[in-house]
């Protein structure tokens, strides 16, 4: 038996979840959700990063946690991963062959990031023997500040994962006969989409167009404030017929734009995988898959079987949720993270 927590440290909202792990049953221990300090991350500020610590400080008091170790996420913005072919290697081979590599890649100074690697697939097969491998870096200082957080609000790091491995980790199923998806978490400031094959992520993408940018142009447009933006968007959704059209021409740009940058993915993913299965469905995830109308928006512009994600489907005792008032949607991410075997 072993518990570990999952923490979401979002633009809008921190999410905590606490998974006991028995065997191959997942059981929710507990869950809860906290507004984030305004700057939150972002900040360099000693005064914005108190501010983090005492909303997590918080949340983990109202939540009532049996256990400190957690796996925190990493906003899919803030680091590098990509999907590189290798010849075949051995594990000792590959761990020196891999920062070589990695200069290619990583836009960044070697000495300033922390790499990980994993590999996807050992033989890709059919027309060639190379492996695929899954590289990721982290820049080292937003990992120590991730790191002096997390000590100050008195939990105790066992990793730090970037969230497209925690969303899939989530809703991902590995049997072979498996859809190919696309997963676009559509969250506040950020969307982050990632293709899954088999239970593996493989390429990544991640674009500043989300919840917050339709609020920002609806109250833009309609000169109304963003608390009462947040509120018709919640209602109304995209539907292009709602307050004669002015909706659907406010965020109809944005939309185009996640459109667009969904058929890139897809596209450069088709491109890589010549011989390989296409994608065949879209799951959403992200507090803005909610935003009425876009699940049948999405499916029409893209020509694909679009749906909602359920991140709590490899969990149980879930009934605790509906004391909760919150949409369990919001809490993809920490859940994935606390699935994380230990
Ligand atoms: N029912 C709903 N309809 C439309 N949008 C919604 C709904 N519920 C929540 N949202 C939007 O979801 C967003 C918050 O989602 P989420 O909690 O996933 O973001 P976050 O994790 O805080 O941000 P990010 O991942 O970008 O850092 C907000 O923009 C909010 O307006
Ligand atoms: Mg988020």
């Amino acid at each position: 038996m072993a518990r570990l927590l999952g923490l979401d440290i979002g633009t809008t909202t921190i999410k905590l979840v606490e998974i006991e792990k028995n065997g191959k049953n997942n059981k929710l221990v507990t869950a809860n959700l906290a507004t984030s300090p305004p700057k939150g991350l972002l900040s360099e500020a000693a005064f914005d990063q108190a501010a983090l610590v005492e909303a997590i400080k918080k949340i983990v008091s109202d939540a009532h946690i049996t256990t400190k170790i957690v796996n925190v996420g990493l906003a899919e913005a803030a680091v590098f991963s990509r999907v590189i072919e290798m010849p075949q290697l051995s594990e000792k081979e590959l761990a020196s062959a891999i920062r070589w590599e990695a200069e290619q890649y990583i836009p960044l100074p070697l000495p300033e990031v922390i790499l990980d690697y994993q590999v996807l697939l050992k033989n890709k097969g059919e027309n060639s023997s190379n492996m695929d491998v899954f590289l990721v870096a982290a820049p080292k200082a937003l990992v120590a500040k991730y790191e002096n957080i997390i000590a100050q609000s008195g939990l105790e790091i066992v990793s730090i994962e970037p969230e497209a491995i925690a969303l899939n980790r989530a809703v991902m199923d590995s049997s072979l006969s498996a859809p190919v998806t696309l997963v676009a978490a559509i969250g506040a400031e950020n969307t982050t989409m990632f293709v899954s094959k088999k239970g593996n992520v493989s390429l990544t993408h991640s674009i500043a167009t989300a919840g917050n940018a339709l609020s920002r142009a609806l109250s833009v447009d309609l000169g109304i404030d963003q608390m009462q933006a947040e509120e018709y968007k919640k209602t109304y959704g995209i539907k292009q017929e709602e307050l004669s059209g002015k909706i659907g021409s406010s965020v109809g740009p944005l939309l185009q734009n996640l459109v667009s940058e969904i058929k890139r993915a897809m596209s450069f993913y088709a491109e890589k995988n010549k011989d390989a299965e296409p994608i065949r469905r879209i799951v959403l995830l992200g507090g803005s898959a909610k935003l009425p109308g876009l699940v049948v928006y999405l499916a029409e512009e893209l020509g694909i079987e679009t749906q909602i994600g359920d991140p709590w489907q490899k969990v149980s005792e879930t009934q605790k949720l509906s004391a909760l008032p919150f949409e369990p949607i919001l809490f993809a991410q920490a859940v994935g993270l606390a699935l994380k075997p230990l």
